[in-house]
């Protein structure tokens, strides 16, 4: 088969917490890419990004998006590419910018009728006039406990923690402020953690993986350090909530407009009722990233999947159409 293109680049790194996990999902994608016989451009985005872009834009073709988190998973580097008429993998700048934003998105879910956790969202205005034991004094009659509380923007369980009475919400709150003035307080879901990775033109709803942390919440530590964590794909589930969660991560993928990848996270708790965490639009590609997990259980190669996700690239609002 032809391929539509011959020159990529692979866009990683970038200045967000996530920095260090993007390093390697890029460079698990660039491996893969020239593997397929591409020629492969690795491009560790830095504070010069807009430079950087604009001198890959006349040597490419193409750009594979491996970055995560602020400024290059929400729509950011997306908009540049958009002007720069550079065709890029995964979703627009819309769908990125919402999926970043766990307040935005989970206001999208509920008018969608996906199901999320109740929750409190509060605002560093919030913490300025009340005061943060005011404040959490109010999410304790609200919401109880225990609770979630993270930060509205951020990735990889940075700034997140989990409270069980007023000082630890104190706490909590006032971590994740340090990562973003909207801050979200969720009402905790005990059960087991599932999530659904999406894939290609379609998307294909990819076998639903278990993720058993070891520590209770998956934060960052257990996501990046071996052994901390166990992933059952397919997840131990009976079959009819694992075509729910399917279901339910197609509809959270379209209700932003996703493309081309993501994977939705969930919590599913002890009567079988699943709660849609977040989507994710530049899920982690490493070989041992969550989304390959998946798609090998589907029978996909790694490098087949990162095939399928450059096939998808496209330019998504700038110049389409035009001749
Ligand atoms: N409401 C909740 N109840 C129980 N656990 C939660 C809840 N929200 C998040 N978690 C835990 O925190 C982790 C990170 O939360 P998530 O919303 O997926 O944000 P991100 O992955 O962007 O940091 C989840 O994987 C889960 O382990
Ligand atoms: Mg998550």
């Amino acid at each position: 088969m032809r391929r539509k293109w011959q020159r990529v680049a692979v866009l990683m790194g970038g200045v967000s917490g996530e920095r260090d996990v993007s390093l390697r999902s890029g460079s698990a994608v660039s491996s893969a890419l020239r593997d397929l016989g591409y020629q492969v451009l690795e491009v560790d985005l830095g504070s010069l990004a807009v430079e950087q872009l604009v001198s890959l834009s006349s040597e490419v073709e193409v750009a594979f998006l491996a970055l995560h988190g602020r400024l290059g998973e929400d729509g950011t580097v997306q908009g540049v590419l958009e002007l720069l008429g550079v065709p890029y993998t995964g979703s627009g700048v819309l769908a990125s910018a919402l999926a970043m934003d766990k307040r935005m998105s989970k206001r999208i879910f509920r008018a969608e009728g996906i199901p999320v956790a109740e929750d409190v969202v509060i605002t560093a205005a919030d913490v300025r006039a009340a005061g943060l034991r005011r404040v959490a004094e109010g999410i304790a009659l609200d919401l109880g406990f225990p609770c979630m509380v993270k930060p509205s923007g951020e990735g990889s369980t940075l700034g997140s923690s989990k409270a069980v009475n007023t000082e630890e919400l104190e706490e909590a709150l006032d971590t994740a402020f340090r990562y973003d003035d909207v801050v979200l307080v969720e009402k905790y879901i005990q059960g087991r953690e599932l999530t659904v990775g999406l894939l290609g033109e379609g998307p294909e709803a990819l076998p639903v993986l278990e993720v058993v942390a070891s520590k209770g919440i998956y934060d960052f530590e257990c996501k990046y350090t071996q052994g901390m964590t166990q992933y059952l794909v397919p997840a131990p589930v009976p079959e009819d909530l694992a075509a729910e969660l399917q279901r339910l991560a197609l509809r959270a993928h379209r209700a932003l407009g996703c493309e081309g990848v993501s994977r939705v996270d969930f919590m599913v708790d002890g009567e079988g009722k699943a709660y849609c965490l977040e989507v994710n639009t530049l899920p982690g590609m490493t070989e041992l990233s969550l989304v390959p997990k998946a798609a090998a259980a589907a029978g996909y190669t790694f490098q087949e999947t990162v095939e399928r996700i450059l096939n998808t690239a496209r330019v998504k609002v700038g110049r389409r159409g035009a001749a």
